[in-house]
């Protein structure tokens, strides 16, 4: 790592030189407003929200800008908020203000800028508001997009494209008609979208948000009991209950990303329709049983099944050692070598 030593505001900071002044900054606690930054993906400079005044003479964005040896940054001067009071009333007058109804409130960068750039209510009410609500695209099982609430940062699009590689999302139509769309601004279901949330997570507004969402008291780290990749999970829980879930941070197996079942598949630790007992279907249908007898059962039909009758399919839920011995119970008991995984199919 190179050293650069920089000055912020008049504050002398040494920082690795191979970050930006955005980063570099925030590293050291200072907020610069920003929108289409994230520390994951390639830097855009889509919002111009980054504005900084670098040596006293020139302007730049300081999500693209990497730092260099002696930089001198200020962070906010005259020009630099009159600028960006510009490029956030735009923002706002195209979006939906109704803040209490949307899951993102007091979560959202959006008000975190606007917090701190100040918002003038006579100056936005000059501005020509926007003429008409867009539907919110609930066709996905898992979030609904609204594109009212969208800043345009392509946060959404870059993560699809960059960490994803599903490209399912990209900007629609041009001007004040651009929104983030699916092929041929199809319903979200219909695209080829894989449901992972990985873009939901990383909307820095409202527009991207998991269905019934309520907001968790505190979450319980664990690991994913889905496949055997053993991704770190962070369960939100509220009232006992597990209402959402996320990727751990830094986890060296997912490193904080979730598929769909990791993101979005535990409604069935809730679910009233779990089996609690063993079942045994007689002719008045399925009825409760003891385990004794469960598996007296099932080793009696299994005896009558050996050979090419029988097939096994083991499962990614189940550990390495299960999986070895249902194969050895497989081959060495049942006769067979019908033995399957569930990864193969
Ligand atoms: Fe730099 Fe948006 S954060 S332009």
């Amino acid at each position: 790592m190179t050293i650069a030593t920089i000055t912020v505001n008049g504050l002398e900071l040494t920082v690795d030189s191979e970050l930006t002044i955005l980063q570099a900054s925030m590293k050291k606690g200072i907020y610069i407003p920003h929108l289409c930054h994230h520390n994951e993906l390639e830097p855009v400079g889509a919002c111009r929200l980054c504005l900084v005044e670098v040596d006293g003479n020139w302007k730049t964005l300081a999500c693209k800008t990497k730092v260099y040896d002696g930089m001198q940054v200020k962070t906010e001067t005259d020009e630099i908020n009159a600028i960006r009071k510009v490029a956030l009333e735009l923002l706002i007058a195209d979006h939906d203000t109704d803040c209490l109804a949307c899951a993102q409130n007091t979560n959202c960068a959006l008000q975190r800028v606007a917090d701190h750039i100040g918002v003038d209510t006579a100056r936005l009410a000059r501005m020509k508001p926007r003429e008409k609500v867009l539907p919110v695209d609930t066709s996905n099982p898992f979030f609904d997009f609204n594109p009212n609430r969208c800043v345009l940062c392509g946060i959404c699009v870059r993560t699809c494209d960059e960490i994803v590689n599903v490209n399912a999302i990209d900007f629609a139509y041009r001007g004040l008609g651009t929104k983030v769309a699916g092929f041929g601004d199809k319903p979200r279901l219909e695209s080829n979208c894989v449901s992972c949330g990985e873009c939901l997570v990383r909307c820095p507004v409202g527009a991207l948000t998991e269905k019934n969402y309520q907001r968790p008291v505190s979450y319980v780290k664990t690991v994913c009991s889905y496949c055997g990749c053993g991704c770190g999970l962070m369960l939100g829980v509220r009232n006992n209950r597990i209402v959402t879930a996320k990727g751990e941070p830094g986890n060296k197996a997912s490193d904080g990303k979730l598929c769909v079942k990791g993101r979005f598949g535990f409604k069935y630790v809730n679910s009233p329709e779990r089996l609690r007992h063993p079942l045994i279907k007689r002719e008045s249908g399925f009825v409760a049983v003891s385990w004794d007898e469960a598996l007296d059962y099932v080793a009696e039909k299994l005896a009558d099944s050996k050979g090419e009758s029988f097939a096994a399919i083991a499962s990614a839920k189940c550990t390495n050692e299960d999986n070895y011995v249902l194969q050895k119970f497989t081959r060495s008991v049942m006769q067979t070598n019908n033995i399957d995984h569930c990864a193969r199919l």
